[in-house]
C-alpha cells in the first residue's frame, strides 16, 4: 500500500519516525507530510532518510519529484496517488481543521482532497483531549468513517498523567496494516440503508418521533462507502454530518421513507433497514394548529406502512437485513422478525430498560445477528462504526448461500 503519513506538531512527532519505519517494514511505501509545527519538533531529514522520499513540508515547497506539475496542485496528485492517510500525532488543531474542512496548509488540504481510508492517532494534553470541542470534532470524524487509534493513558509530556499519549508506533502500524487489504470487498454492491427516526405530524406545527440519532445507520453507510459500495442512504431527520461518498435522501415521515426506499429498490443489491420508523401516524392530521384546551383529548392513530415487510415481499435476489430494537427476549423477537419480514439477517439490539450505553443515541452498541440458517452471532459492545464493519463482514458471508438459493 502507498501510505501518506501526516505528522502534526506535538512532542509525539518523534515517535512518528518509528511509525514510518514500522510501516515500511510491513511492506508499505510511505510519503511523509509534515506541518510547520511538526518541523519544530523533528527535522524533515529524519523522515526523508527513513522513507527514501522527499518530505513534503509546505504548500509551496515544490513538487515531490521535480516534474512540471506546479507545486500549487501537488496536493491533488499526492492525494490521488496514495491509498491510505495516517495522521500521527493528530493534534487537537488538526482534528479541528479536519472536522470543519479548513485547508490552510498541505496536510489539511490533502485531507480534503483524499477519498481513501483515514487513520488518526490523536496525541495531546489530557484536558485538551477531554474538552467538549475536541470530543465533538472527534465524533464528527468518527461518523465520517475515519479510524481513531487511541490515545493511550499515562504520563504526558506536560507532566500530568491521563488520556492523551499517542498510541505506540508498533500498535498504530499493526492497526493500519490489519485493515489495509480488506476494504474494497463491497465494490460490486449497491447498498440501500435507512437511518434515523421518522417524524409523524400531529398538526401543522407538532410531531411525534423517537430517540433514534441515526448514528447506527450513518456508521453502516460510512462503512459500506469505505469498502467501495455505492451507498444510498435514506435518512430521517438527524443532526449528523453527511458521510462522505454516499447519496443522501432526506425524508421526514414513514410514508416518505417508504416511497424513497421503493424508488431506490431497483439498483440495490443489499438493503439494511436500521431506521426507527414510527409504527403509527395520525389518522387525520388537522389543517390548523390544535388549540390548547383544559379538557383531556384523544388522537386516533393508524398503522404506518411496514417498509421492511414490503421490501421482504419484493426483494427478489437482494439481501435484506432488518433491525430489531427490543427491550426483552432479543433473540426470540429477532428470529420472529426474520421469518415474518422475509429477511436474510436481523440485527437485534437491546434498547431502553436494562440496556445501558447501547441502542438509541449511544455511540456504542452491542448486537446479536440472527440469520436464516438459524445461526446466532453475538457482537460485543463496541463503537457503532466498528460494529458496522463486523455486520458487513457477516452480510458478505451470506452472499454465496443466497446465490445458491436464488
Ligand atoms: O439511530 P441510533 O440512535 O444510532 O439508534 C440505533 C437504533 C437503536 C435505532 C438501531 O440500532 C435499531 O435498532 N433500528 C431499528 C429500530 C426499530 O424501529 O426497530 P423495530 O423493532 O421497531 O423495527 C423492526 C424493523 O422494521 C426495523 O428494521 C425497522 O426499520 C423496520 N420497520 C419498522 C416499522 C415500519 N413501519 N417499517 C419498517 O420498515
Amino acid at each position: 500500500m502507498r501510505i501518506l503519513l501526516g505528522v502534526g506538531g506535538g512532542i509525539a512527532a518523534y515517535k512518528s519516525a518509528e511509525l514510518a519505519r514500522a510501516l515500511m517494514e510491513a511492506g508499505h511505501t510511505v510519503q511523509v507530510i509534515m506541518t510547520a509545527a511538526a518541523q519544530e519538533f523533528v527535522r524533515p531529514l529524519t523522515f526523508a532518510a527513513l522513507t527514501n522520499q522527499k518530505v513534503i513540508t509546505g504548500m509551496f515547497s515544490g513538487p515531490v519529484d521535480g516534474d512540471i506539475l506546479s507545486s500549487a496542485i501537488e496536493h491533488i496528485r499526492v492525494s490521488q496517488e496514495n491509498d491510505l492517510l495516517v495522521v500521527a500525532p493528530a493534534t487537537a488543531d488538526l482534528l479541528a481543521k479536519f472536522a470543519h474542512g479548513l485547508a490552510d496548509d498541505f496536510l489539511s488540504t490533502v485531507y480534503l482532497a483524499f477519498t481513501g481510508p483515514v487513520f488518526l492517532a490523536p496525541a495531546m494534553n489530557n484536558n485538551m483531549w477531554s474538552h467538549p470541542a475536541t470530543q465533538s470534532n472527534l465524533e464528527m470524524l468518527r461518523l465520517r468513517g475515519h479510524h481513531i487509534i487511541g490515545p493511550d493513558s499515562g504520563p504526558l509530556a506536560c507532566g500530568t498523567v491521563g488520556a492523551g499519549r499517542m498510541t505506540e508506533p508498533e500498535a498504530i502500524a499493526a492497526f493500519v496494516d490489519a485493515r489495509c487489504d480488506m476494504r474494497r470487498d463491497l465494490d460490486k454492491e449497491t447498498v440501500l440503508i435507512t437511518a434515523g427516526p421518522t417524524q409523524e405530524p400531529l398538526d401543522p406545527v407538532r410531531y411525534i418521533t423517537n430517540r433514534s440519532s441515526g448514528k447506527m445507520g450513518y456508521a453502516l453507510a460510512a462503512a459500506a462507502a469505505a469498502r467501495g459500495a455505492r451507498v444510498i442512504l435514506v435518512s430521517g431527520p438527524v443532526a449528523l454530518p453527511e458521510p462522505a461518498g454516499v447519496e443522501l435522501i432526506p425524508v421526514r415521515t414513514a410514508n416518505e421513507m417508504f416511497r424513497a426506499v421503493m424508488d431506490h429498490l431497483e439498483p440495490a443489491t443489499i438493503i439494511v433497514k436500521s431506521a426507527a420508523v414510527a409504527d403509527f401516524h395520525v389518522a387525520d392530521i388537522p389543517r390548523q394548529k390544535l388549540k390548547k384546551t383544559a379538557a383531556r383529548f384523544s388522537i386516533e392513530f393508524d398503522p404506518t406502512v411496514d417498509i421492511l415487510a414490503e421490501v421482504g415481499r419484493r426483494k427478489g435476489n437482494r439481501l435484506l437485513v432488518g433491525f430489531a430494537a427490543e427491550t426483552e427476549n432479543l433473540v426470540e423477537y429477532a428470529r420472529r422478525k426474520l421469518e415474518t419480514k422475509n429477511c436474510d439477517l436481523v440485527v437485534g439490539n437491546l434498547v431502553g430498560g436494562q440496556a445501558t450505553g447501547t441502542g438509541f443515541e449511544a455511540d456504542d452498541n452491542e448486537v446479536v445477528l440472527v440469520s436464516r440458517d438459524g445461526g446466532i452471532t453475538h457482537l460485543p459492545f463496541a463503537p457503532k462504526r466498528e460494529l458496522a464493519d463486523r455486520i458487513f463482514d457477516h452480510i458478505l458471508l451470506l452472499r454465496p448461500a443466497l446465490h445458491q438459493a436464488g
